[in-house]
Order: structure tokens, then sequence, then C-alpha cells
């Protein structure tokens, strides 16, 4: 069969992440902020929905726009459910800013978001003041009836920027200071971006605290490229036969970057090149090229920086020399689907090997073609990291759901097929 080739530079859209924080804080800001190359994709549109519907002036979705800030002020009551779609960082984020706001709101999403654990979320904010009503799972719908908080030094006991975030916009909102420590560092945009707004921000290891009564400034952003879009392409060039890929202009914050770590500790070839700071954030141009993988273990420690790449890092592992072992990720069964299960279930259902294990999975190289249809849930990191695989020749792979991309990467096929030529 021949090697697959590939090479050339390859743009991928806006950090999700990030463009979910501009519109929120751009909103929230005193003044008019102007927004390049944010991601139009579902998650970030939901978060739009959400800040309209609370009364904010935010335009739909484009390749530039300015969100006209209201300091703050200006909220109305929604008049309607707050619909979150799929997103778990519109609606901790968005549950964070409400709590602060005089107003009651019921947040919904999707079945998937529905299943997710607010819980984590509901018990800092209610530890502010704020009054937080939940359905006996935990889930969604949600009611936040804001008002005023006090200060707050929480203690979370996973390692997420969700909930953090909402600790520290409900704060900065309300105009107290928060404190948030969490078992390991997770995603800092949040603190960056309030940082580069005027806020005083403080980190000291794996605790951030936010000093209470500064005004949000306006502040134009370039959003960079999404580290865990480049993740799907730096993968497959790895797993080419042949090629260098240049992934220009992406988002390298070190606490988004494990996946790269890890590839290269796999045994592949990529670099960071051309780093610079903007807006900051570090951002620079990633060179994957085609490399001879082998299996590795990945623990705690390599997990909060890389959680979303998890399953891509799974399908990666089925195609090295030898057995890989991810331990420390039982954050993997509340995403968007079970990723534990769902990983291991659809590996097998190619002609994989892979073990579940209660925080993670056993997972051992094949170099056999696979073939078999992949169940996503809906879940688009699922679509995502098997359509790589699929992308490689000689497998047959099928996927049921390729749409739900749209989430995150709606150009995602696209992209992959222009990469594969
Ligand atoms: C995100 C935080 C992470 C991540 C999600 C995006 C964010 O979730 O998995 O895709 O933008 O804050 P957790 O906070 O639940 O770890």
């Amino acid at each position: 069969m021949a090697a697959l080739r590939v090479a050339g530079s390859l743009r991928v859209p806006g950090d999700k992440s990030i463009s979910h924080r501009a519109l929120i804080l751009s909103a929230l800001a005193t003044g008019s902020s102007r927004v390049t190359n944010i991601l139009q994709s579902a998650d970030v549109r939901s978060t739009g929905a959400v800040l309209r519907a609370l009364g904010a002036e935010v335009p739909e979705l484009s390749a530039d726009f300015v969100v006209r800030g209201n300091g703050g002020g200006a909220v109305r009551a929604p008049a309607t459910d707050l619909d979150c779609g799929n997103s778990g960082t519109t609606t901790r984020l968005m549950a964070g800013v409400v709590a602060a706001l005089p107003v009651t709101a019921r947040f919904v999403g999707d079945a998937s978001l529905s299943r997710r654990p607010m819980r984590r979320v509901a018990r800092p904010l209610e530890a502010m003041g704020a009054r937080v009503e939940l359905p006996p799972h935990g889930g969604l719908p949600m009611i936040v009836h804001g008002g005023s908080l006090h200060a707050l030094d929480w203690q979370s006991e996973v390692a997420s920027a969700q909930i953090k975030s909402a600790v520290l916009l409900a704060a900065v909102v309300s105009g107290v200071a928060a404190s948030v420590t969490e078992p390991a560092r997770s995603r800092d945009h949040t603190e960056r971006m309030l940082a580069a707004r005027g806020v005083r921000v403080e980190v000291t290891g794996n605790r951030v605290t936010v000093a209470g009564g500064a005004a949000l400034h306006a502040l134009d952003l370039d959003v960079p490229g999404d580290p865990s879009s480049a993740a799907f392409f730096a993968g497959l060039a790895a797993l080419a036969g042949d090629g260098e890929l240049v992934l220009p202009h992406v988002c390298v914050n070190e606490t988004r970057t494990g996946f790269f770590r890890v590839l290269a500790r796999m045994g592949a070839s990529v670099e960071f090149t051309n780093m610079r700071v903007e807006g900051g954030e570090l951002v620079a141009d990633i060179v994957s090229r085609a490399g001879t993988l082998h299996g590795i273990t990945i623990d705690e420690v390599d997990v909060p920086s890389m959680i979303d790449e998890l399953p891509l890092l799974a399908c990666i592992a089925s195609r090295a020399t030898g057995e890989t072992v991810i331990t420390g990720a039982s954050e993997l069964r509340v995403k968007e689907s079970d990723r534990i299960t769902a990983v291991v279930n659809n590996l097998r259902a190619i002609g994989a090997v892979a073990e579940e294990l209660p925080d993670g999975m056993r997972i051992t190289g094949t170099t056999k073609p696979l073939r078999g249809r992949i169940v996503t849930h809906g879940d688009h990191r699922l679509a995502m990291s098997f359509g790589v695989l699929r992308a490689l020749p000689g497998h047959e792979i099928e996927i049921d759901e390729p749409e739900c991309v749209s989430v995150s990467y709606p150009g995602f096929w696209d992209d992959l097929r222009w990469c594969t030529r």
C-alpha cells in the first residue's frame, strides 16, 4: 500500500476556550472590543446567544467584529431559557456570570450536556451567596438565582478551568475577591484575559486569586489557532509515512500542549517554531513530521494539559508499537460522552486492542487494517479522533454522525481531505 504523505501548511480555526472568553469578557467590559479570528462553531454561538438573552450587544460571529461592552450593567432577566446546546463551557462560565447579576436564569442544553455534572459549579457559587437549583441527577436544567456575592477562597476537588472560571467571573462581576486552588493547574485563559483587561490576578502554584473591585476594560483580540484542533493534524502527520505539515499561529500555552509533548515522547518529530506572545498568550507555528511511534505511559501529571486530546492519543496509540497506558483521567467520563467507555468500545469495534480502566485505558498497538463503524454519541472529539484513523490508507471506518464536528470545528472534514489529497 502506498504510504500517506501529509505535507503543506494548514491554518486551524480559532481556539474554542479563548473564543468563549473573548465574547464574555468583551460583553462585560467598558468600551468596544474588536475580536478577529474567533472560532465560528456551535459551542461559541451558544455563548453569544446566552449573552444576547441577558441583554448584551454581541453581534453574530464573523471573522472580524466589534462587541460593545456594557460595563457589567444593562443586564436584563432573560425572557427564555438559556440554551447552551452542547457546550459545558457556556453553561459553567455563564452560570458564574449570572450568579453575580440581579437576575434568575434557567440553563438548558442538549441530551449530552443535560447529563453532565453541574454541582461542581453550583457549590462554589452557592458558597459566594447565589442560589442554585439542580435536578436530582445534578445536571440540567439548572436555575441560577443571582445577586450580590461575597468573597470566596475555594478548594476545587478537580482540576477544571470551567469551575475555576465560574468563580473568577462571579467575583469580577460582583466586584469581590476570590481564590481558587486546584489539585493540578487547569488551562489559564480566563486569568490571562482578566489580567490583560486590568484585573489584578495573582498565581501561586495551583492557586489563582483575583482582587475585587477592578473594572474590565475593552481589549482588541486576535484569537490564535486551537491546539486541540491542531492536534488532529499533528497526529495525522506523525502517523503518515512521509511529509512535513506546518500548522501556523497556534496557541501553545503550556496548560494546553500536553498532547504535543506526549507525541514527541512517543517518537514523533513535533516542534514549535517562531514562538511569540500575542494578546497575553504564547503562540507558535507547529511543525509535525512522519515518525515511528511507540507506546507510552500517561498519568495524572500529563492529563490536565491534554484532557481534550486523550481520545485522539488513544487512536494514535492503536497504531504505535507496544502498549500505551492512560491513568488519572476519570474526568473523561463526564465529557460530551463517557470518553473512556466510548473510545475503548469504538477501538474494539474496528479491531484494535483496548481495555477500560476505572480512570483510563490500556491500548496495544496493531498494524492490521481497522474496519468497522464508530458510534460517536454526538461527541465531536470522538468523530475527529477516529476520522484521523479513517484517513490512513487501508482502513475502512464509518463514522455515524460526522456532522457533530460543528461543535468545535465545522471545516474539519474539508481540512482532513486537503491534508490527505
Ligand atoms: C474548557 C475546560 C475543560 C475542557 C473543555 C474546555 C474551558 O473542561 O475539557 O473542553 O474552556 O474552560 P473542564 O473544566 O471540565 O476540565
